[in-house]
């Protein structure tokens, strides 16, 4: 069979969904040479693998060959270990029975409740980014909007001070760019060890401010958490807000950025929510599956297993492609139509079993309240010019939103 992920490599970037549905029918578990990895395209496989236990989701030891390029190559391997120390502490990188633990100590902190106190604020917020546009105006709704909400929002939930919004979301983007890069330079690298430990720092020192007064914050309820007689070390909780600020921003931009850009491009959908306001949550739902945010989670085999009549070997990796199952017609009636009405098919943009998304409530509340907000002031609006990608495998960006804002 063909390395299908190097024939599409260029649409994969893009706009991967055609591409999805020629590898799901041709080879929907399928080896890459090119990925030296198995991609896993139907929705029924993606959805099982998510909870089989014969996977792990560890990344040690998957950065080192990515290294290459002129400089001080030991430094640079001596810095890729520490970073690897710091991933592998990850709650999202992590097996049961570390998991387990640390999955019931955030589970106590960070709860549907304490999500739910946040709407006021999150409706607050979002009234001020778009108190200063026009009706008539042109802008970027990525700059004005979907970059900066989610940031602004998670940093408040974990209790930070407005003023630090900027350095958290800088630091944070390196370690994006780390994770995702196919080539690490040691500059790159050295940046990345840079940027963790500036969030350690940053981190540490907010959560000594929390130790002596404690708010209403996620950092202080990661404090007081307790689970089956565990608490949370301080280093645990230091790994815990570095990826709960990193998974909890970019993602919800691109939820919030591909659901206003699905709005504008089916404005026949968009205005059925417009006259029938109880419509929000399918829109909510119908935007997660129909653009999924995130596209791909990443496993490697800890058990020999078969799957759609191939066998996958202990130590092979396994790229697991929810935004190929959301678009599964064998699970979704006419996949590629966004409906407004579509009842919810068990799409599964948060992933599946024990490491199903932590925030999927934060990112549904604030996609909600962006769209609600935007077609109560701009229902009419249109897009300015073509929608353009920030080309990754992984994630569904955009690079701007440019929207004529009409009332
Ligand atoms: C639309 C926005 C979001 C999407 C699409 C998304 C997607 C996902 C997915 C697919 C996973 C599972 C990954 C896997 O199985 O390998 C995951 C896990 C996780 N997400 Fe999200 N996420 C979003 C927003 C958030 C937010 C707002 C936060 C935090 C504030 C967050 C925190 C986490 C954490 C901590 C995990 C790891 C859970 C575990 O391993 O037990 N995510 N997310």
């Amino acid at each position: 069979m063909q390395d299908l992920l190097a024939k599409f490599s260029s649409q994969l970037l893009t706009n991967p969904y055609p591409a999805y549905h020629v590898i799901r029918k041709l080879d929907p578990v399928h080896w890459s040479e090119s990925w030296q990895s198995w991609f896993v395209s139907r929705y029924e496989d993606v959805a099982s693998l998510m909870k089989d236990n014969r996977l792990s989701v560890s990344q040690v030891g998957k950065f080192s060959h990515r290294l290459e390029g002129e400089g001080e190559m030991d430094e640079a391997r001596a810095q890729l270990a520490k970073i690897e120390v710091w991933l592998a502490s990850f709650l999202l990188f992590t097996d049961p029975p570390a998991h387990t633990r640390l999955r019931g100590l955030i589970s106590k902190a960070f709860t549907p409740r304490s999500v739910e106190l946040l709407a006021p604020v999150v409706q607050e917020r979002v009234d001020r980014l778009l108190e200063p546009l026009q009706t008539g105006q042109v802008v970027d709704l990525m700059e004005q909007l979907a970059v900066p909400l989610p940031v602004m929002t998670i940093a408040d939930f974990l209790g930070s001070r407005p003023q630090d919004y900027r350095e958290l979301a800088g630091w944070s983007h390196d370690l994006a760019s780390f994770l995702g890069d196919e080539y690490l330079s040691p500059q790159s690298v050295a940046r990345s060890l840079g940027s963790l430990e500036g969030m350690a720092g940053y981190f540490q020192s907010l959560m000594e401010e929390r130790r002596r007064k404690p708010e209403e914050d996620l950092m202080s309820r990661l404090l007081q958490a307790q689970h089956e007689g565990s608490t949370l070390k301080e280093s645990e909780i230091l790994s815990m807000c570095i990826l709960l600020f990193g998974a909890g921003h970019d993602t919800t931009t691109n939820f919030i950025a591909n659901g206003l850009l699905a709005l504008l491009q089916h404005p026949s959908e968009s205005s059925k929510l417009v006259q029938q306001p109880e419509l929000l949550d399918r829109v909510v739902e119908e935007v997660l599956r129909f653009d999924s945010p995130s596209l791909i989670a990443v496993r490697s085999v800890l058990q020999e297993l078969e799957v759609g009549g191939k066998t996958l070997l202990p130590g092979d990796s396994v790229n697991l492609c929810m935004g190929a199952a959301n678009r599964d017609p064998g699970q979704f009636p006419d996949p590629d139509k966004f409906r407004v009405e579509r009842q919810n098919g068990n799409h599964i943009p948060f992933g599946k079993g024990i490491h199903f998304c932590v925030g999927s409530f934060l990112a549904r509340l604030e996609a909600r309240t962006v769209f609600a907000t935007f077609l109560r002031k701009w229902p009419n609006s249109r897009l300015a010019a073509p929608p353009e990608r920030i080309p990754t495998l992984a994630f569904r960006r955009l690079k701007h939103l440019k929207v004529e804002l009409l009332a």
